[in-house]
C-alpha cells in the first residue's frame, strides 16, 4: 500500500486549482439513469469513488465514455439507453455508499430494483431508513431480503409530501431524482440545502425536470413522464477548498484557491477569520492567508449546510491543535467521527473527548510520526498536521485519501510542501 511522507513546518505559498466536487459528481452520474439520452458531465474529478460508481453504473448497462487526459478537466458521457440489470450488488455498494442512490432512479424509471443495503462505515451506522420510507410514501412496495432492498412500483411512483425527521443529503438526492419521474407533485420538507443538492437539482431541471426550492428546506418537484439529456459542469468541491484553506492556515502561508466559491464556504470563512485567518474573494476564487499572526482557538459545531460542514471537522481539529488557547469541537452529524483524534495525539496534540465534543488545547508544536488513516477526512487531517509538524510524518493506508482528493501531494508540493508519495508493496 502507498504511503505519504511529509517533512513539515514549510509555509505554503501559491495557487491550488479546486476540482469538481466528489459529492456532486456522484449523484450527477446516477441521474443518468433517469433518461435514455446522453448526460454529459464536465469537470468530473479523477477519484477512486468516481471509478467505483462508474463500475456500478456500467454493470446496470450504462454506457460511459471519458475524455480528458493528464490533469486537465475530464468530460464524462453517460447513456442509460439499454439498462438490463436492476441489481446493485453488495460487493460494489459496500465499497461506496453513494451507490445506494441508484435505488430511486431505477424504481422511478423501470418500476423495480434490488439494491444492497450499504451497511455502516468507519464514521457511523449510516442507516438508509429515510430513503426507504420516502420511496414507500411515493408508492413503492419495499421489502428487505438477505441484505438487499427489493423495491417495486409496477404502476410507477406518485408524488407525496415527505417530511425528513433529520436532514439527509443522500435521502434528499434519492427522492428528488425519483420524484422527477413520479406522477404528480412531491414536496421534500426539511430537505438538505447543500450546494451539491442545488447542483443536482439544476442538472435535473436542464434535463426537463420541474423543480423549485433548491437550496431551501422545502423542495417541490412536478414529475415528468420522461427526461432528456443535457451537458452540465460539476460544481467546484467546497470540501477540497476548505481542506486546502486549512493547509494554508496551519502552515502560516498564503494560498489562492482557484475556482472555489466563497458563498459555499461562509460558515468556514467565519470560523477561520475568528481563528485569525483571512479569507477573501479574488477574481479567480478565494485567497486564504495566515502570515505571521498567531492562530487562535475557536469553538466549532458541525451542522447541515449552511452550517459548518462535518466533512471539514477533522481538518479543523488539526488546525486547532497548535492554536493559542482551546477549541471545543462538537460533531452533531455522525456518531463516530473522531478516529483522527488518537492519531493526532500521537503527534503531540492535546485533545479530550467528552461524548460528541472534543476539547482541543493548543500546544506549541506537533511532532512528525508514523500515523494510520482510517477514513477519508481523518486521513487528510493527518496530512494537515504533518504539514505543520516538526520532522517526518508518514501516513499509511492512503487509499482513503485517493477516494476524495485528486493529486493531493502534487497540489501541495506545487505550493512548497515537502511531500511525496511512496509506492507501497
Ligand atoms: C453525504 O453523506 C456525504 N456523502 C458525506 O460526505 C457527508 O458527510 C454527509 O452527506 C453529510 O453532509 C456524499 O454526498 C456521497 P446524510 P450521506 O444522509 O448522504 C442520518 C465525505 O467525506 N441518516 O446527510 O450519507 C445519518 O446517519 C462523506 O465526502 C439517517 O438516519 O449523509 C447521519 O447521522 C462522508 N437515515 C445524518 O442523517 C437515513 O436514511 C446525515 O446523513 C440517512 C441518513
Amino acid at each position: 500500500m502507498d504511503k505519504i511522507r511529509i517533512r513539515g513546518t514549510r509555509p505554503l505559498h501559491g495557487a491550488i486549482t479546486i476540482g469538481g466536487a466528489k459529492n456532486a459528481a456522484l449523484p450527477l452520474m446516477v441521474a443518468s439513469l433517469l433518461t435514455e439520452k446522453a448526460l454529459i458531465l464536465d469537470d468530473v474529478p479523477r477519484l477512486a469513488d468516481i471509478a467505483t460508481l462508474s463500475n456500478l453504473l456500467a454493470q446496470h448497462g450504462v454506457e460511459i465514455g471519458v475524455e480528458g487526459k493528464g490533469s486537465g478537466s475530464r468530460v464524462m458521457t453517460l447513456t442509460a439507453r439499454d439498462i438490463t440489470n436492476m441489481v446493485a450488488p453488495y460487493d460494489l455498494v459496500r465499497k461506496m455508499r453513494a451507490s445506494f442512490l441508484v435505488l430511486g432512479p431505477l424504481v422511478a424509471r423501470f418500476g423495480h430494483a434490488r439494491v444492497s443495503l450499504p451497511g455502516g462505515c468507519a464514521i457511523g451506522t449510516r442507516p438508509v431508513d429515510l430513503h426507504i420510507n420516502g420511496l414507500t410514501e411515493m408508492g413503492a412496495e419495499i421489502e428487505i431480503d438477505s441484505g438487499y432492498v427489493v423495491a417495486r412500483a409496477p404502476n410507477g411512483l406518485h408524488g407525496a409530501s415527505v417530511v425528513f425527521p433529520t436532514v439527509s443529503v443522500g435521502a434528499t438526492e434519492n427522492l428528488m431524482m425519483a420524484a422527477a419521474l413520479a406522477d404528480g407533485e412531491t414536496r421534500l420538507i426539511n430537505a438538505a440545502r447543500e450546494p451539491e443538492i442545488v447542483d443536482l437539482g439544476t442538472c435535473l431541471i436542464a434535463m426537463g425536470a420541474e423543480i423549485d426550492g433548491l437550496g431551501s428546506d422545502t423542495i417541490r418537484v412536478q414529475g415528468r413522464s420522461t427526461l432528456h439529456g443535457t451537458r452540465h459542469s460539476v460544481v467546484p468541491d467546497r470540501i477540497e477548498a476548505g481542506t486546502y484553506a486549512m493547509a494554508a492556515a496551519i502552515t502560516g502561508g498564503t494560498v489562492e484557491l482557484v475556482n472555489a466559491h466563497l458563498e459555499h464556504l461562509t460558515a468556514v470563512a467565519k470560523v477561520l477569520s475568528g481563528a485569525g485567518v483571512s479569507v477573501s474573494p479574488t477574481e479567480r476564487g478565494v485567497l486564504v492567508s495566515r502570515a505571521n499572526g498567531a492562530l487562535r482557538g475557536v469553538d466549532v459545531m458541525t451542522e447541515p449546510f449552511p452550517g459548518f460542514p462535518t466533512d471539514l471537522q477533522a481538518q479543523m481539529m488539526a488546525l486547532m491543535a497548535t492554536a493559542t488557547g482551546a477549541a471545543m469541537i462538537t460533531e452533531t452529524i455522525f456518531e463516530n467521527r473522531y478516529m483522527h483524534v488518537p492519531e493526532l495525539m500521537r503527534m503531540g496534540a492535546n485533545i479530550t473527548i467528552h461524548r460528541s465534543s472534543a476539547l482541543v488545547r493548543g500546544v506549541p508544536k506537533l511532532t512528525g510520526a508514523p500515523v494510520m488513516a482510517t477514513d477519508l477526512r481523518a486521513s487528510v487531517s493527518l496530512v494537515l498536521a504533518g504539514l505543520a509538524a516538526e520532522g517526518l510524518t508518514e501516513i499509511n493506508r492512503v487509499y482513503h485519501l485517493d477516494r476524495g482528493y485528486e493529486r493531493l501531494e502534487e497540489k501541495l508540493a506545487a505550493c512548497g510542501a515537502d511531500i511525496e508519495r511512496v509506492k507501497g508493496d
